[in-house]
C-alpha cells in the first residue's frame, strides 16, 4: 500500500508556472507581475461568469460597441476588470480592448514596458445560453512588438476530421469555400466526411481545433468581405498560439501575423487549424484564382 496521501497532490497552477518561470528567467518581474494581475483579472471574470444569473448581469446593457455589436452587462464588468488589473499592474504602457474605440494610455506613474491587446470576453453572444465564453489577450513588449506564449508544447494535429464555420452564410461564401466545404461533406476520394463543429465562441472553437485538430475559420464573404474577427485582439493571439503549435494560421492571402495593422479594430478574414487541412483549403483558393 502507498504510504502516499490521496489528498496529497502535487498541483501546477498557472500562478505557481508563472512565478517559476519569471524567476528561472532572472528578469525585472515586471513580465510575472503583468501574467499574475490578468489572471487575477480573468478568475474574477470566471467567478462573475458563473454567477451571472444571481447578480442579473445576464442581458443587454442596451449600447454597441465601437464595431457594431451589442454589449452585455458582463462584457463591461470583464472589461473593466482587467483595465483596472492591467493598469495597476505597473507593467503595462498602452491597452487595446475590444470595447474601448481609442487605446488606453496608462498613466505616466503607473505605466510599464508592455502593450496588451484584449477582447475581455469573446463569444459574448452565447452569454444567455451558458456556452463557452472567455478571454482573449496579446502581449507586445513596447517597440519589439512580440507575442509572449504563456502555454507550453501544445502541438495541433497534422490532420482534423472537424470544420468549423457559421455555415448559415453558406448564400455569401465565394466559388472557393463552397467547394471545399462541399468537398468536406462528399470526399471524392471516398473518405469519411468530416464533422461540423461551431460554437460561435472563437475561444471554444479554436480551443477545439487545438485539441482535435481540423479547421476553423471566419472567412471572407460577401456578407463580411474582411471577415470579423478583428486582427489586434483576436485573429493575432489566436494566429501565434496556432502557428506555436504547427498548425497554420491566414487570411487566404497572407499570414495573419504578417498583417500590418492599420487601425486597432481592424477585421481580417481568418482561417486557422490542422497544417494539411489549412493547406488543402489554399489549394482551392489557388484553384479558384487560376481559373478566374
Ligand atoms: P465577441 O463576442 O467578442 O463580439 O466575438 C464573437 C465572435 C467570435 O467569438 C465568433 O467566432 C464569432 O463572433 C461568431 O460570429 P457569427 O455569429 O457571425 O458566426
Ligand atoms: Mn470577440
Ligand atoms: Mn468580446
Amino acid at each position: 500500500m502507498s504510504d502516499q496521501s490521496p489528498f496529497d497532490v502535487d498541483v501546477e497552477t498557472m500562478t505557481r508556472f508563472v512565478m517559476e518561470q519569471g524567476r528561472k528567467a532572472k528578469g525585472t518581474g515586471e513580465f510575472t507581475q503583468l501574467l499574475n494581475s490578468l489572471l487575477t483579472a480573468i478568475k474574477a471574470i470566471s467567478c462573475a461568469v458563473r454567477k451571472a444569473g444571481l447578480a442579473h448581469m445576464y442581458g443587454i446593457a442596451g449600447t454597441v460597441n465601437v464595431t457594431g455589436d451589442e454589449v452585455k452587462k458582463l462584457d463591461l464588468l470583464s472589461n473593466d476588470l482587467v483595465i483596472n488589473m492591467l493598469r495597476s499592474s505597473y507593467s503595462t504602457c498602452i491597452l487595446v480592448s475590444e470595447e474601448n474605440k481609442e487605446a488606453i494610455i496608462v498613466d505616466p506613474e503607473k505605466r510599464g514596458k508592455y502593450l496588451v491587446c484584449f477582447d475581455p470576453l469573446d463569444g459574448s453572444s452565447n452569454i444567455d445560453c451558458l456556452a463557452p465564453i472567455g478571454t482573449i489577450f496579446g502581449i507586445h513588449r513596447k517597440a519589439i512588438g512580440e507575442f509572449i506564449l504563456v502555454e507550453q508544447n501544445v502541438k495541433i494535429k497534422k490532420k482534423g476530421v472537424i470544420y468549423s464555420l457559421n455555415e448559415g452564410y453558406a448564400k455569401y461564401f465565394d466559388p472557393a469555400l463552397t467547394e471545399y466545404i462541399q468537398r468536406k461533406k462528399f470526399p471524392e476520394d471516398g473518405s469519411a466526411p468530416y464533422s461540423a463543429r461551431y460554437v460561435g465562441s472563437m475561444v471554444a472553437d479554436v480551443h477545439r481545433t487545438l485539441k482535435y485538430g481540423g479547421i476553423f475559420m471566419y472567412p471572407a464573404s460577401k456578407k463580411t468581405p474582411k471577415g470579423k474577427l478583428r486582427l489586434l485582439y483576436e485573429c493575432n493571439p489566436m494566429a501565434f498560439i496556432m502557428e506555436q503549435a504547427g498548425g497554420i494560421a491566414t487570411t487566404g492571402t497572407q499570414p495573419v501575423l504578417d498583417v500590418k495593422p492599420e487601425s486597432i479594430h481592424q477585421r481580417v478574414p481568418l482561417i486557422m487549424g490542422s497544417p494539411d487541412d489549412v493547406e488543402e483549403f489554399l489549394s482551392f483558393v489557388k484553384k479558384h484564382q487560376t481559373s478566374a
